[in-house]
């Protein structure tokens, strides 16, 4: 199954944050708490860079709350002020302040140094459509915050809210685009409807559904839809042949007594998002600490690879300069060849030379025989 997500809106939206996370000290990241890692946006990483991060884990009263700790203690290992809220009872909220002051505690420090002090730390909420950062920064702002309107110049038509005599939260809210590295990860955003239904089928959606269930949570299965559990269901053919059974437990038939699948979808599907199925994680911590350390490995091959081509490269610049070595040698050769030639041409001289004083020789031979001739007679 593919599918590509990619609305218009989402590219204007990261172009506008980029110049919004310009005047903001801490970014306030709101993942869902049941897809922790796929509903965190990566791009998000690169944007927010120097910045102070927080990450708080919305709808933690829909996930489970044994890996919501789990979860938190993976992103507090990576380096994030990590909180668990429901926004919507506003379970948890009122924490978060602490939280982002402790968060921008060195940030606090520095401007001290720098003899700036009491200037509010200035924070944005961002988030992938639905994960609820509208209903936090209702409950989060409440009514004791008043709006700091327009600060020309600084923050030329943006709107602060004053949240407390150290903290102004931007009035909107920066929407990231979900991540889409893989289908599997599509698939868990549509599951918890961050992507319209529309585009995935709903079969695929409950099947993967399923697979997840089996493996982690087999007694929901049994307890909601009366059906035995098999352990090994860890392919699709297998997910298929429950959610037959379950279409057959839900009288979702048509005609001729057949099991209606897709009824049945759309059925166990409705029964998570509205937590039927109880408190329910889809993606766990430790698969995920799995997963990097292989992209871990994979960068470290990576970086032996590019070592391995510095070599080669060390290697051939090694190789031009004996190639430069020997046309050098060439070249001295060639010159002592001429150095040769202009001794054999300087010999060749000297012998045209003796020649001629030879020549001279037998001229005066020849002259010392007519002055005796002449005496002679
Ligand atoms: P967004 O701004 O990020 O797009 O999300 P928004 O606040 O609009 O929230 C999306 C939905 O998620 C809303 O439900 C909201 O009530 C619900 N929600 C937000 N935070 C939490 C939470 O911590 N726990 C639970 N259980 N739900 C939460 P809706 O169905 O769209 O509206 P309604 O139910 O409020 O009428």
């Amino acid at each position: 199954m593919h599918f590509q997500w990619y609305p218009g809106h989402m590219a204007k939206a990261k172009r506008m944050m980029q110049e919004d996370i310009k005047l903001i000290d801490v970014v306030i990241e709101l993942v869902d708490a049941r897809i922790p890692y796929s509903s965190k946006n990566p791009d998000i990483d690169v944007l927010a860079k120097n910045k102070s991060r927080v990450i708080l884990m919305n709808k933690s009263d829909m996930a489970d709350q044994r890996y919501n700790a789990a979860w938190k203690e993976y992103f507090e290992a990576k380096g994030y002020f990590v909180a668990l809220v429901n926004s919507k009872s506003g379970t948890g909220v009122k924490q978060v302040q602490d939280i982002v002051n402790k968060a921008c505690e060195a940030k606090i420090e520095r401007d001290k140094k720098k003899g700036i002090l009491n200037r509010p730390v200035r924070a944005m909420i961002v988030g992938i459509p639905n994960v609820g950062k509208s209903t936090f920064i209702n409950s989060f702002v409440g009514k004791a915050s008043t709006k700091t309107g327009n600060k020309p110049g600084v923050t030329k038509g943006k709107q602060w809210i004053r949240l407390s005599k150290f903290t102004e939260l931007l009035d909107t809210p920066g929407i990231l685009w979900p991540r889409f590295e893989d289908q599997n990860v599509g698939l868990k955003l549509a599951l918890i409807g961050s992507i319209n239904d529309s585009i995935i089928d709903s079969l695929d959606l409950a099947l993967e559904l399923i697979l997840v269930l089996s493996k982690y949570y087999p007694e929901v299965l049994a307890n909601r839809y009366g059906i035995e559990t098999v352990l090994s269901v860890d392919n699709l053919q297998g997910a298929l042949k429950l959610l037959e059974k379950i279409a057959v437990k839900r009288s979702c038939l048509i005609k001729g007594g057949e099991p209606d699948i897709r009824r049945a979808a759309v059925f166990v599907i409705d029964d998570f998002r509205t937590i039927k199925l109880g408190n329910i994680t889809l993606e766990f911590p430790d698969d995920r600490k799995n997963k990097d350390k292989d992209k871990d490995k994979d960068k470290d091959k990576d970086k032996d690879k590019d070592k391995d081509k510095d070599k080669d490269k060390d290697k051939d610049k090694d190789k031009d300069k004996d190639k430069d070595k020997d046309k050098d040698k060439d070249k001295d050769k060639d010159k002592d060849k001429d150095k040769d030639k202009d001794k054999d041409k300087d010999k060749d001289k000297d012998k045209d030379k003796d020649k001629d004083k030879d020549k001279d020789k037998d001229k005066d031979k020849d002259k010392d025989k007519l002055v005796t001739d002449g005496k002679d007679i």
